[in-house]
């Protein structure tokens, strides 16, 4: 092992403390380790942080952002609009109900879904708009509200995040979906939850998830095409313990990004996340640079980890995957705005428990590599 492999800053480390052990070994010596207590106190706890009236936990993003779909009542030759700069999950879910996602370009400020390029490609067959709100920032949705359609909100990288109108992301109305993989604001190891303010919703959401049986109904009886989307109750205690320092972790991360800013700021060409703005307030995820043009971005990618600084391309544009490309028949130039930041970005380590050191070492390897790739 060389020396930088030994002090490489990872990308994400996520805080777990001795309250995680104590939650997660209650609930093994409980003997409930799946729909047990603890999912519906998880529930009702993460709705009250977003201010939403309801919660359902299921197994991951993804997952609740298909029920979510599914719940708007997208379905068979439909067309989702949805942001090709972004996890492929997101588009990716349209097709889980053979419909079909259709990308609009992006605000190259804010990085999130265009409303004008999305009123662009509306159609007859349009059931949802499914903007993202990438990077913890949140999505212009009073925008996308004005067009008059169905809206599920992805805000698996926005916890935390505040719309300008002052309320919680998740928490305006909308079916809304939460990722709680490993690097994300709160985690449950693999993880998700959707919030909404619809009864009819909640029922069928958590129905969907446990194979299609209604609440009131037998263990082996199911009235509706459902999935195992649940999640465990060990999941849901380490859920409820991350609830509870979730603040702390949250300020920790606006903190390292705050410090990242200001050494930063100063390598030329450098774009760095865009400041909050008209009352949006980012809930902090990752911390993702755009490259200046003409720095290769798989080369400093390669070289800063030979520094023993880890960095990833994030995010490669969803329609020029090669799935998306064979499928659709995908093709460079069709969003430029997109095409352009996605192959200058790459996320920088970024966990709340970072040092003033390490960002200090982070930036100036990133230094180091931008002066010399150029
Ligand atoms: C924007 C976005 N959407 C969806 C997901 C999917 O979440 P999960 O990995 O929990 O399924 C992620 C997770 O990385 C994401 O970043």
């Amino acid at each position: 092992m060389t020396d930088a492999e030994r002090d490489a800053i990872p990308l994400a480390k996520p805080v777990i403390g001795e309250r995680e052990q104590q939650l997660v070994l209650d609930v093994l010596s409980s003997g409930r380790l799946s729909l047990g207590p603890r999912l519906a106190e998880f529930e009702g706890a993460f709705a009250q942080r977003v201010g939403a009236p309801y919660a359902s936990a299921v197994s991951s993003g993804t997952s609740a952002l298909h029920l979510a779909l599914r719940a708007v009542g997208v379905t068979d030759g439909d067309e989702v609009i949805t942001t090709p700069f972004s996890f492929v999950a997101s588009a990716n879910v349209a097709l889980f109900e053979r419909a079909r996602p259709v990308f609009a370009d992006i605000d190259p400020v804010t990085l999130n879904l265009d409303p004008e390029a999305v009123a662009a490609v509306m159609t007859d067959r349009t059931a949802a708009l499914l903007p993202v709100h990438v990077f913890g920032y949140p999505a212009d949705i009073p925008a996308f509200e004005r067009l008059g359609l169905p809206i599920v909100e992805d805000a698996c990288e926005a916890l935390g995040a505040v719309y300008a109108d002052g309320t919680p992301v998740g928490g305006r109305g909308h079916p809304a979906a939460f990722g709680f993989y490993a690097n994300k604001q709160l985690t449950t190891g693999e993880g998700g939850m959707l919030t909404t303010f619809d009864t009819e919703i909640k029922a069928r959401v958590d129905s969907e998830r446990n194979q299609g049986r209604a609440a009131d109904m037998g263990w082996l009886d199911h009235d509706r095409l459902g999935f195992n989307y649940r999640l465990s109750d060990v999941a849901c205690a380490l859920g409820l313990a991350q609830l509870e320092r979730l603040e702390s972790m949250l300020a920790g991360r606006a903190r390292v990004a705050s410090l990242y800013g200001e050494v930063l700021g100063t390598i030329d060409g450098l774009e760095l996340p865009c400041p909050d703005a008209d009352g949006n307030r980012r809930g902090w995820f990752v911390y993702v640079v755009q490259l200046p043009r003409g720095v290769p971005r798989d080369d400093a990618v390669r070289a800063l980890g030979a520094l023993g600084i880890q960095s990833r391309p994030y995010f490669p544009a969803v329609h020029l995957m090669s799935f998306y490309r064979d499928r659709f028949g995908h093709r460079e130039g069709e969003f430029p705005v997109c095409e352009d930041v996605a192959a200058r970005s790459i996320a920088l380590p970024f966990f709340p428990e970072m040092t003033e050191g390490q960002v200090e070492r982070v930036a100036q390897a990133v230094a180091e590599v931008v002066r010399t790739r150029e």
